[in-house]
């Protein structure tokens, strides 16, 4: 029996860590990333408590969309290395205790994908009905553009056949047609031949567009969801403990349906609350974090939010009202090449223009709200980003290993790298690298480690734990409680840019002990009187609550 198979909730301990292949490692001295190269890094990986790794979409690709665009499903891109390099890869994380997730990109291809040049050679072709055609683009009129800045219709025209095909995304990414049973069957080839890889679940991008009904917005359909519900019974049958992680960006009431009743999705990013925390940031108000928390919860017992502050794409906007958007576009992207699509593409560093309080902040929120915390490669190390490259790329540079050549991501020649590394004088890659920051003992970096072993000696509270808001008069303090059968730790954290102050209501915790977790120090016990906290600019207190041993004199 797989280790998945005896801890079929292992996901719900665990953190991942985000990584492109591609911009990661390069072992061949090629300019790019390379699945030996990731290999060789995982030590590292393990160093700051990865549990799980989600890897981008590495299969063969034009690279137009940066792999969701994929040509082969059954291959690897060749720059990255082979399969037999992969199947290394899987081995040596699993050997390390690291299990590994990868994209799965169901909705839409590449236009080089062979089914698609197929499908466009004529209307008879076999592999025609696999793609979504219409003799005119007025069809499905009520659906939003996503890529706003460079689409201005979900169809264009193949001139080959006069017919226009449907694209949510890019016009070079048509959408397959999951009305066709031949497509929902290859899909389901498709994710079988890399779980029998070793691959221990998958990302699904892009999850609310599979299907198309007129009149609707064609998101959230009752047959995607069936869909889904398929997959996952084939995955509890024949790979038990095996996952699957939505990448559903709707608004709560859609996004949650995604857990389905525990037969569909173990995991959903959780995108109602992400801004929402840089919005209350932003107002010094924790009303966001917790409305937004309320509207998430609960999830069936064994689900998981994925909890995330940044990942390789823009800081996204779509599913936040005008207001919210205005505050957080007035605050985060003062410059127009800051903004992409409804959205923010910088890094977490630039985004908190590094202040360390802040990133701390962050951190200990995203360690101990419920979910499992997903961090994005290279804000560990507080990378910054290039806002002058093109599309997303800018958060999506080489990793940063060293002060050496190239940041030691590669032995190639700079002009040769797939993208420029970091050079800008507030975080330059000869301070903001993984040898330097791990020779730092104060750097964000150790911090950080420090900060996942606490909650790792009590991960079942954070990882298992009921929640429980607190109020006080402050609305710049967020409190709460997470609570596990005896254990319970209290949270509180200062959203303002100044000291502030708490004071709470604790009284049903009489007689308890106090002790902050990091530190293991004591502070003094609870009694009838308010408890009151003093904090620093945007600074946490994890705390946790021990009950009176009866031995012990009051
Ligand atoms: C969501 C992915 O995160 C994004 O990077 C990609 O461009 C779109 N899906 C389209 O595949």
């Amino acid at each position: 029996m797989t280790d998945e198979a005896t801890q079929p909730l292992w996901y719900k301990n665990a953190i991942f860590y985000e990584v492109p292949v591609r911009s990661f490692y390069d072992s061949n001295g090629d300019g790019i990333g390379d699945f030996k190269g990731i290999t060789e890094k995982l030590d590292y990986i393990k160093s700051i408590g990865i549990d799980c790794i989600w890897l981008l979409p590495f299969y063969d690709s034009p690279l137009k969309d940066d792999g969701y665009d994929i040509r082969d499903y059954y291959s690897i891109l060749p720059e990255y290395g082979t399969l037999e390099d992969f199947d290394l890869f899987i081995q040596t994380a699993h050997r390390m205790g690291i299990r590994v997730i990868a994209d799965l990109v169901l909705n839409h291809v590449s236009d080089q994908n062979k089914w698609f040049v197929e499908a466009r050679s004529s209307t008879n072709n076999p592999k025609r009905d696999w793609f979504v055609w219409s003799d005119t683009p007025d069809k499905y009129k009520n659906v939003r553009i996503i890529f706003t800045d460079t689409e201005k219709s979900n169809w264009t025209l193949d001139p080959n056949s006069g017919q226009y095909y449907w694209h949510r995304f890019f016009s070079h990414q048509p959408d397959l047609n999951f009305d066709n049973p031949e497509v929902r069957l290859e899909m389901i080839n498709v994710i079988r031949f890399w779980l029998k890889r070793g691959l221990d679940g998958f990302r699904c991008d892009a999850v609310p567009y599979l299907f198309e009904r007129e009149g609707t917005s064609c998101e959230n359909l009752p047959e995607t969801h069936q869909y889904f519900k398929e997959i996952r019974k084939i995955i509890d049958q024949e790979f038990p403990g095996k996952i699957l992680l939505a990448e559903a960006n709707q608004w709560p009431e859609d996004a949650k349906k995604y857990f389905g009743e525990e037969d569909e999705f173990q995991m959903n990013f959780n995108f109602p609350l992400m801004p929402r925390i840089f919005i209350s940031l932003a107002k010094e108000d924790a009303f966001y974090i917790e409305n937004i928390i309320s509207k998430t919860l609960p999830v069936p017992d064994s689900c998981s939010w994925g909890l995330f502050l940044r990942n390789h794409d823009e800081l996204t906007l779509e599913m936040v009202s005008d207001e919210e958007r205005d505050i957080m576009y007035s605050e985060y992207a003062k410059i127009p090449k800051m903004r992409l699509n409804l959205g923010i593409r910088r890094r977490l560093a630039p985004l908190v223009e590094n202040d360390r309080s802040v990133l701390e902040f962050l951190y200990a929120l995203l360690l101990s709200l419920p979910g499992t915390p997903i961090f994005y490669y290279g804000d560990e190390i507080n990378m910054g980003d290039n806002i002058y490259l093109g599309d997303r790329d800018g958060v999506r540079t080489p990793m940063q290993w060293s002060f050496d050549r190239n940041a030691g991501f590669s032995r190639a020649d700079p002009e040769q790298l797939f993208a420029p590394v970091i050079i800008s004088s507030n975080f330059h890659f000869e301070t903001y690298n993984v040898e330097s920051q791990s020779r730092l003992p104060s750097s964000f970096l150790n911090w950080l480690r420090k900060l996942v072993v606490t909650r790792r000696r009590n991960v079942s509270v954070f990882g298992m734990g009921s929640i429980e808001f607190l109020h006080s008069e402050n609305k710049e303090i967020l409190t709460f409680l997470r609570i596990y059968d005896s254990s319970i730790v209290l949270c509180v954290f200062n959203l303002a840019k100044k000291p502030s102050y708490v004071t709470l209501d604790l009284r049903k915790y009489a007689g308890w002990h106090v002790r902050e977790l990091i530190s293991q120090v004591r502070f003094p016990d609870i009694g009838e009187l308010p408890y009151f906290f003093t904090m620093q600019k945007n600074s946490f207190f994890w705390m946790e609550l021990e009950r009176r041993d009866e031995s012990e004199q009051p």
